[in-house]
């Protein structure tokens, strides 16, 4: 399998190219887990994997915190946040966002932070990071600084919780789309992008980020000094049917059976790959702690 001649942006140029996607898209990203029933499962299935670990008074870093949905479940949970992001404007529609929800004063600080260069905290500064919506999938080559970065300024008894884009899940969730592209660019561009996860080998991408398997994100846990602590995907049974889910959100009961079933279908070891996201939850392994 060859690689496709490399014209895409990498290094700092990818950092900017997604600053600038994300500066465009403005409210757009709002709008991603309130627009549709899928959205809504997702952001369910992100909320309650992150809300065991919060626990009250936390101090909290989060990183590619966009428009600020789970900024304000942070808040809701009485944690002071450090709130960042690579774009300008997403840290704006967060300020605008978290005050109209009457959370502001939970807000310690806003910073633009590439999820690759944390330096400016000292170690052991956090009781958790919260890198939801796929940081680590836009750090592509440096992926490995960036979640090191994450888990040396948790406290050692510190938690990272992140989420990244899913290889087969994306595959599963954009069937049609991704065999036009498959069909389109042929085998080089679909070996590469299968093999590495990285959307940059697709020529002409818009949004590129780096896709990853269960098994793929585990390594790059276990080899930044990490464990595991649990893991799951978002939206298993919810990619297909939008009318059926729409019938069940009717019902309050339902809803709340169905996310039930839904949290621990995606939270199965089966079906970690499936969805369009990968959640995990890690912290320093013992002997890697200070
Ligand atoms: C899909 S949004 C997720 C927003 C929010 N965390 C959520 O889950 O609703 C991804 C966010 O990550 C930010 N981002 C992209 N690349 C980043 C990087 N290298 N460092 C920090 N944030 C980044 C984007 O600007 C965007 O706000």
């Amino acid at each position: 399998m060859a690689d496709t001649p490399d014209e895409t942006p990498r290094g700092n140029k990818s950092v900017d190219a997604i600053r600038r996607y994300y500066d465009t898209l403005g409210e757009g990203e709002h709008d991603r887990l309130t627009k549709d029933v899928a959205g809504r499962v997702s952001f369910e299935i992100h909320r309650r994997f992150l809300v065991p670990y919060l626990t009250r008074n936390q101090r909290v870093l989060e990183v590619g915190a966009g428009p600020g949905r789970f900024t304000t479940v942070l808040a809701e949970h009485s944690a002071r946040v450090v709130v960042t992001d690579i774009s300008p404007v997403q840290l704006h529609l967060n300020e605008v966002n978290v005050a109209a929800a009457g959370f502001e004063h939970a807000v310690e600080a806003r910073h633009t932070l590439d999820v690759c260069d944390t330096s400016r905290f000292p170690d052991a500064t956090f009781d958790m990071v919260l890198a939801y919506g796929g940081p680590l999938s836009y750090a592509f080559e440096r992926e490995h600084q960036a979640l090191a970065g994450l888990l040396r300024i948790v406290k050692p008894d510190g938690i990272v919780v992140a989420s990244v884009m899913s290889l087969w899940g994306s595959w599963r969730a954009r069937f049609p789309g991704a065999t036009q592209l498959a069909i389109r660019y042929g085998t080089d561009v679909t070996d590469a992008v299968i093999r590495t996860g990285d959307l940059r080998h697709v020529p002409g991408m818009v949004h590129v980020c780096r896709m990853f398997t269960w098994e793929q994100l585990t390594t790059l846990v276990t080899e930044c000094g990490g464990e595991i602590l649990a893991g799951s995907a978002s939206n298993w049974a919810s990619l297909e049917g939008p009318d059926v889910l729409a019938g069940i959100e009717e019902s309050p009961q339902l809803w709340e059976r169905f996310l039930a079933y839904e949290t621990a279908a995606c939270a199965s070891l089966g079906a970690r790959d499936g969805g369009t996201h990968i959640l995990v939850a890690a912290r320093r392994r013992r002997w890697a702690r200070p």
